[in-house]
């Protein structure tokens, strides 16, 4: 059987990346996490000082695109692909809910986003790829055979981003988790280069009545025919 790409978008949230790595396990295929990948760009925007509450440093961001090397290694022990920048493991910092406030506006940045898809097309470029984020099927891989859109509404996506932080030790509240999904829904949505929007031959599944297993058996169906 030949493989497919299978594009997976949507809204912060909404249970993207563990769907995809589960369907990516099931099928053999590789996973790619894209927005670990401008949570990677975030992090080294940080920890050069480039961007803090006070600043946003779009120039000096972009002036060091170029030492920043991103890439991902298959943890055997947590069953999938950890991302690395500059060869640090960096997967246990750009999961907070700091990391989670500067990162759209990171990913406005058009020199970002082309580092990052050019990458992104790279490494999809062989097929039998599940790749998430919010312009895989419209930019990315607008020829993907497979494209989904996820949504569920932002009281259930805070739920379950709040439940995560708290389980990884991260001390949040669920206001404030809310008001990041909602203005990064904002941002992602209204930015000038690759806004989120649904591809228009995406198939939009909204899951805010799912658990993970009926999303997952809902997806595998429509895979299943597609394949
Ligand atoms: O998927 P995740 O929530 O980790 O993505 C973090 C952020 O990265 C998003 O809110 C969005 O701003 C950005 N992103 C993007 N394009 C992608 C993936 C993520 O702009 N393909």
């Amino acid at each position: 059987m030949s493989k497919i790409t299978i594009a997976i978008d949507g809204y912060s949230s909404t249970g993207k990346s563990t769907v995809a790595k589960r369907l990516a396990k099931h099928l053999g295929y590789a996973y790619v996490d894209s927005g670990a990948m401008y949570r990677a760009v975030t992090w080294f925007a940080m920890t050069h000082n480039f961007i803090n509450k006070e600043k946003f440093d779009i120039d000096s961001l972009v002036s060091h695109l170029d030492a920043i090397h991103i890439n991902f290694i298959f943890n055997k022990d947590v069953g999938f692909a950890e991302v690395y920048l500059n060869g640090e493991n960096i997967e246990k910092h750009i999961r907070t809910l700091e990391v989670s406030s500067f990162v759209s506006k990171v990913a406005e940045v058009s020199e970002v986003r082309s580092q990052l898809v050019n990458q992104q097309q790279k490494l999809g470029k062989g097929k039998g790829v599940v790749m998430d984020g919010r312009d895989i099927g419209t930019v990315v891989f607008p020829d993907a055979e497979l494209k989904l859109f996820l949504t569920a509404s932002p009281e259930n996506r805070a739920k379950r981003r709040f439940d995560e932080l708290i389980k990884d030790g991260d001390e949040v509240l669920y206001d404030d988790v809310l008001k990041n999904v909602q203005e990064r829904d904002y941002i992602d949505s209204h930015r000038k280069d690759s806004p989120l929007v649904k591809a228009e031959d995406a198939i939009e599944i909204d899951n805010s009545n799912m658990s993970k297993d009926e999303q997952f058996h809902v997806i595998l169906g429509i895979v299943n025919k597609a394949l």
